[in-house]
């Protein structure tokens, strides 16, 4: 469960550039937070991942708030940003078993998940190339893997399915809705309302660092009386 309460932050001395934004992610939940380019969803992420300062308000992973318990609420999710760019000199086997490590993953059990996940994926061929090779969403998939690696209760995805294949982007989605069906959380964002009309059993939609819906896809559609689609609604919404 991630608990978001009233956090407002800003780059610059005086602009907000997320105000007083307020929502829960209830267990055993697909997740979506929808906005326009700019509208503070990566912002977002990153104060509810502890990458970036909260001014005000406080955010609780599992009851964990990430302002002064930082690294128990760590703990409780994995992360894949925005830019998969990791530390490019290692394998993506090493920079895997990093994690393991990290995770404190038993090693038997780790490389048989490896393997099988990898295969998944469709990236078992490059794992012993070093990650400054990999394309865009080779990166993706190799964080996507170490997430599941280490598979916590909370997964938080800053556009996940932006370059990766269909193949992967297929394979990622029926793994969120798995994860949420198991009785946990899902908390990714996107611009895409295809993606989020599919998956999602919650919605958070922000513009300009407010949110200004939260609800089911359904439920978006029906306040703004569209009966064809999320886009209208959506665009209605933005447009005010
Ligand atoms: N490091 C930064 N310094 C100053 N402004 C930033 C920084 N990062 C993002 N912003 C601004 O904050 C707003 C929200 O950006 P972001 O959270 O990346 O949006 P989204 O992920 O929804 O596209 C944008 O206006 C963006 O220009
Ligand atoms: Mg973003």
């Amino acid at each position: 469960m991630i608990e978001i309460k009233n956090v407002s932050v800003s780059y610059v001395k005086g602009i907000k550039v997320i105000d007083n934004i307020s929502f829960t992610v209830d267990d055993g939940t697909v997740f979506g937070f929808i906005g326009p380019n700019g509208a503070g969803k990566t912002t977002t992420i990153e104060m509810i991942t502890g990458i970036l300062d909260i001014d005000d308000g406080d955010i609780l992973i599992d009851g964990k708030s990430i302002k002064d318990n930082p690294i128990a609420a760590k703990k409780q999710f994995g992360f894949v940003p925005d830019t998969p760019d990791v530390f490019e000199k290692l394998t993506g086997l090493e920079y895997l078993n990093f994690i393991g490590d990290v995770y404190e993953i038993p090693e038997e059990t780790r490389l048989k998940k490896v393997l099988k996940l990898s295969e998944f994926f469709s990236i078992s061929d490059v794992l012993k190339d070093r990650i400054e090779s990999y394309s865009h969403g080779m990166r993706q998939k190799l964080l996507i893997i170490s997430v599941l690696l280490h598979n916590p209760k909370n997964w938080i995805l800053d556009e996940p399915m932006t370059g990766l294949d269909p193949k992967a982007s297929y394979t990622l989605k029926k793994l969120m809705r798995e994860h949420a069906n198991q009785g946990n959380t899902v908390f990714f964002s996107t611009h895409v309302l295809e993606v989020a009309e599919k998956i999602c059993d919650k919605i958070a939609v922000i513009d300009k660092g407010k949110i200004i819906f939260v609800g089911t896809c359904e439920e978006l559609k029906e306040k703004y009386k569209s009966n064809t689609s999320l886009e209208e609604s959506f665009l209605k919404i933005i447009e005010g």
